[in-house]
């Protein structure tokens, strides 16, 4: 027994040190463990994000929508979300999955989908076909985001007062999703330029968001939109390119 090493604590401290030294390699490694799953996590959020947006870009790829859309009706979307109050991962998920709300339209034919003129009733029923399509297609799927992108796809034709479609669901049984899609769908399809219309100046088709507030719109959500409407030419100026 070598009794001197603890006469003077130089064996104790020695034991110490030995121990700090392997809780810091120990700390380090797990640091650097850590380090590599959130890169390999963002590596995974990156392709599932790109994913996405190729699915939108195939249904999109047809119609007279351009990608602008996309991304204008997503960021009004999020912005109607976190003004409303909404918790912010919410904020962030309906602003990823609102792109898909169209993606049932790669089911409608040619024909139909690129007319030119007005459409017959019959035609009318496939164009609404397109929720349960796009629902079709996102069903099924473990993730959260698609199945938000599900909910949107088949509610955002729903009205608050149930006369929409697929399913004339109404006020607060149309998921919050469904209804916030609504508002920042039809405002960006009014103030856009499409082969056949010019775009609508703002303020009328504000006008149209707010008389159309309890009948197409769940009114809270018409409101906190018509109440953001600097934040929402702020997107709009951002995203519209002016060639
Ligand atoms: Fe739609
Ligand atoms: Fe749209």
């Amino acid at each position: 027994m070598e009794s001197h090493d603890y006469a003077d604590g130089s064996g104790h401290r020695d034991q110490l040190k030995k121990y700090a030294e392997d809780i810091a390699r120990l700390y380090q490694s797990e640091k650097e463990r850590r380090k590599e799953l959130e890169a390999a996590r963002d590596s995974l959020q990156e392709a599932y994000r790109e994913t996405i947006n190729r699915l939108v870009i195939a249904s999109e790829y047809r119609d007279e929508n351009t990608g602008d859309h996309i991304i204008r009706m997503a960021r009004y979307s999020a912005l109607i979300a976190e003004k409303y109050g909404l918790p912010e991962p919410e904020v962030e998920q309906i602003h990823m999955a609102s792109p898909m709300h169209d993606v049932g339209k790669i089911g409608i034919p040619d024909t139909i989908l690129l007319k030119p003129g007005k459409l017959t009733e019959e035609e009318f029923e496939t164009i609404k076909s397109h929720t349960l399509i796009g629902a079709k297609i996102l069903s099924g799927a473990g993730s959260k985001l698609l199945y938000l992108g599900k909910e949107i796809a088949l509610s955002h034709h729903e009205k608050w007062n149930g006369t929409g479609y697929p399913k004339g669901l109404s006020g607060s049984r149309i998921p919050i999703s469904g209804r916030i899609v609504a508002v920042a769908d039809v405002f960006d399809a009014l103030t856009s330029k499409r082969p056949y219309k010019g775009p609508m100046p703002v303020e009328k088709a504000a006008n149209i968001i707010a008389e159309e507030r309890g009948k197409h719109f769940d009114p809270k959500l018409a409101d906190v939109f018509l109440n953001n409407m600097d934040a929402v030419l702020k997107i709009k100026a951002e995203t519209t390119p002016t060639f």
